[in-house]
């Protein structure tokens, strides 16, 4: 036996489990545990001297964090795939047959497999602390619980709640947990071993414990009818496809597993388990969303600099130039992670704009339960608006976010300088212009550095770090610190025309544009992409954005990269018509009503007009041309280390643009179609449509070696 579980029986019968994987951080379950446990389980059935087992963890903060992923990454049969699912089942039912009463007290994290362990004792106590929640993540990787979890939470808790909480792949604190019925006591954590100890005395009381059983009566009659639970089948997977669009097969096998089981026998129901989990561990879809966990977690210890010796400076004051769209945004970000803020602007005005525009996040925060209303006025104390530069000495950091032009940014820049401290560091939200530019004007340009949110800064969760010629390694692990304190995901791209995420994201918008050009409906090519997995169609997505904003971004692109960039001619058509700025300005490719938005019949005369408009081009050319000229770009910036790798490169794309998790990334999808297919396909674009298309050096070289981006 392994030294990860220790068992202890005291002399009064009370049996203790406890789980501490000693170096790791968290508890996982690997097959070598599994093993353990099961040696550990066949032990303890044979004794008479235990009267309650309980289930808990030596670690602080941790109960069990889940099954050990790395290995689930070497399942590549279904043959495989089974044997785990049938390993787990039937070592949980170890527990569950027991004949003396188990309780799984639960301090910390306890998920996927550790939940489905916790299912399988007769009770469960929980703490109340923050970190002490409880869930079913397994949909987020492509699979299904498959240790029992589709068929014990059911019955636990009732279809309905199980299935909220197996298809959401999220997860419910300890007082949540109390009222869903999947804890049967949750006490304060500082008297966690105390209110244990007298929970374990009412379970070896076999009449108390009679009665602890008959409280828990959460699940609804109906449940018991068929037609309740097709009915509850019918209504779950209509909900799963208006979300996923039947790209991923997990929530549709979860919902088999526990409709299908639910009301047989739980032996049944852990068969029918086990046929919806054995194929989906061998789906791209399960394959992608595993690769991208992993690039996730590694991303937890990033710095953005290989020197292990540079440590991050704290940052405890901020200041924000520019209390526009962004500005405001940034504002709200930082006082809402309690970091004391000065929004400075020109005007009284705009300051108020961008107290407004941190408010309004705050009321949908608020409207979500999210927040409290003291939290908010608490919170909105952190940011005081100014038009002086009064103060900023004390701040550490400045993040500018004003007019997106170079001469006014580089005479605010100098003027700024003089007003900070010599440490204080000067971070400019740009979309598309020089860092390195930039800086010329500084006396220290090693304190300046590109720190790019994108918008709305709330709701997206990245953040380019773009440093310049000058800029020193600790400016720029400052700066991926804070945005990690900020919650945000910060990646190091280089200083190049539109960086990473719109030198990759532009190219493609412009190529809807130019479909447009060669025959395509607005609503062909947005149907078409939205059908692919992005979140919005690209037409839509430049309406969103702000058809000047993308514009503007296009012809720095342009300028930066010549002909393989040039702005579509429709593109600047639109452009010279003002009242055509997208959503803010009610018109753009669609007309925006608040009820709803339609094609915009403005934009198809504008069309009209152009050489090519009457042609028709291929639904399978219009997809091709728009992702293959992504994947292109993103080759291009990996040949020219714009990121670091392809895997920070997926992951950028990702939550920069929404680009679907199910495909891994571009990157990814270029590996899934076959390297010599994007060369091949790239190539006859390229003779079709235009040189823009020409295959990569590094595409050329990957389909030459038969070699693909990841290695898998
Ligand atoms: P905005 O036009 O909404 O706001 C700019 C603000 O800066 C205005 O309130 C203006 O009064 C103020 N301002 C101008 N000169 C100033 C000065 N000398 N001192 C203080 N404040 C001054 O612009 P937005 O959209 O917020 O963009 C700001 C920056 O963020 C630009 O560099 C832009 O490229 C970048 N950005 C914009 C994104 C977007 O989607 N709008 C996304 C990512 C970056």
């Amino acid at each position: 036996m392994s030294d990860v579980i220790h068992l202890d029986v005291a002399a009064n019968g009370v049996g203790t489990l406890t789980f501490d994987l000693k170096t790791e951080k968290v508890n996982k379950l690997s097959y070598s545990i599994m093993m353990d446990l099961k040696a550990h389980l066949t032990g303890l059935a044979q004794r008479d001297d235990v009267r309650v087992l309980v289930i808990k963890s030596g670690k602080p903060g941790v109960f069990i964090a889940g099954a050990d992923i790395t290995e689930f990454q070497s399942v590549d049969t279904p043959e495989k795939s089974r044997e785990v699912v049938d390993m787990g089942q039937s070592v949980f039912s170890m527990i569950s047959d027991l004949k003396f009463p188990t309780i799984a007290a639960i301090q910390g994290v306890c998920l996927g497999g550790g939940m489905e362990l916790a299912l399988a004792c007769d009770f469960r106590v929980c703490s109340d602390s923050p970190r002490a929640v409880m869930g079913l993540p397994e949909v987020n990787l492509g699979i299904i619980p498959g240790w029992g979890g589709t068929q014990r939470l059911p019955r636990l808790i009732g279809l309905t709640a199980a299935l909220d909480i197996i298809l959401k792949g999220s997860s419910v604190p300890g007082a949540k947990a109390l009222k869903l019925g999947l804890v049967d006591l949750c006490v304060p954590d500082a008297f966690f071993d105390d209110r244990l100890r007298q929970f374990i005395g009412l379970v070896a009381d076999g009449s108390k414990r009679k009665a602890l059983l008959k409280r828990r009566k959460k699940i609804s009659w109906a449940d018991s009818f068929f037609l309740h639970r097709w009915l509850v089948a019918h209504f779950a997977k209509k909900s799963v496809m208006a979300k996923s669009k039947g790209h991923y097969p997990a929530p549709l096998a979860a919902i088999k597993a526990v409709v299908k089981g639910y009301g047989r026998s739980l032996k049944s129901g852990l068969e029918q388990e086990a046929k919806a989990f054995t194929p989906l561990p061998l789906t791209s879809v399960s394959k992608n969303l595993v690769t991208l966990f992993f690039i996730q977690e590694s991303l937890k210890k990033y710095t953005g600099v290989s020197d292990a010796t540079v440590v991050p400076k704290r940052i405890k004051n901020a200041a924000v130039l520019g209390a526009g769209l962004m500005g405001g945004g940034i504002a709200w970000l930082l006082s809402y992670r309690d970091i004391q803020v000065r929004l400075k602007d020109i005007a009284w005005g705009a300051v108020a704009k961008g107290y407004e525009a941190a408010y309004a996040v705050y009321k949908q925060l608020l409207k979500r339960r999210r927040i409290t209303p003291a939290q908010v006025s608490q919170k909105l104390l952190k940011i005081a608006g100014t038009t002086s530069y009064h103060g900023f000495k004390k701040t550490d950091v400045v993040v500018e976010a004003i007019v997106e032009n170079m001469d006014v940014k580089k005479q605010v820049f100098q003027a700024l300088e003089s007003e900070v401290s010599p440490n204080t560091i000067i971070a400019t939200n740009t979309s598309s212009l020089s860092v390195t530019e930039m800086a010329t004007v500084l006396t220290r340009p090693e304190n300046f550095v590109g720190m790019h949110f994108f918008s709305p800064v709330n709701r997206m969760p990245l953040v380019e770090v773009i440093p310049g010629e000058k800029t020193s390694d600790q400016t720029v692990a400052t700066i991926v610190d804070l945005s990690k304190k900020l919650k945000k995901t910060p990646i190091v791209v280089k200083n190049c025309p539109g960086f990473l995420v719109n030198r990759i994201l532009i190219p493609y918008v412009n190529e809807a544009v130019a479909c447009l050009q060669d025959g395509a409906k607005v609503k062909e090519i947005d149907t078409l992409l939205e059908a692919f997995g992005m979140p919005i169609g690209p037409l839509a997505l430049a309406d969103e954005v702000g058809l000047d904003v993308g514009y503007k971004v296009a012809k720095v692109l342009e300028e930066g990269y010549g002909d393989r960039m040039a702005v579509n001619p429709v593109f600047d058509a639109i452009y010279e018509r003002e009242h055509l700025r997208g959503k803010k300005s009610g018109a753009g490719f669609y007309t925006h009503s608040k009820a709803k938005k339609t094609v915009n019949a403005e934009v198809q005369a504008i069309v009209a007009g152009f050489k090519g408009a009457s042609a028709k081009v291929s639904l399978g050319d219009i997809l091709d041309r728009l992702i293959l000229i992504m994947v292109n770009e993103a080759a291009k910036c990996l040949e020219e280390s714009v990121v670091e790798s392809q895997e920070l490169l997926d992951m950028a794309m990702l939550l920069g643009t929404g680009f679907p998790p199910f495909r891994g990334g571009l990157c990814a999808y270029a590996d899934e179609i076959g390297i010599q297919t994007c060369v091949d396909k790239l190539n006859r674009l390229s003779d079709l449509y235009g040189s823009r298309f020409k295959p990569s050096s590094l595409l050329v070289q990957l389909s030459k070696e038969h070699s693909t981006f990841y290695t898998r």
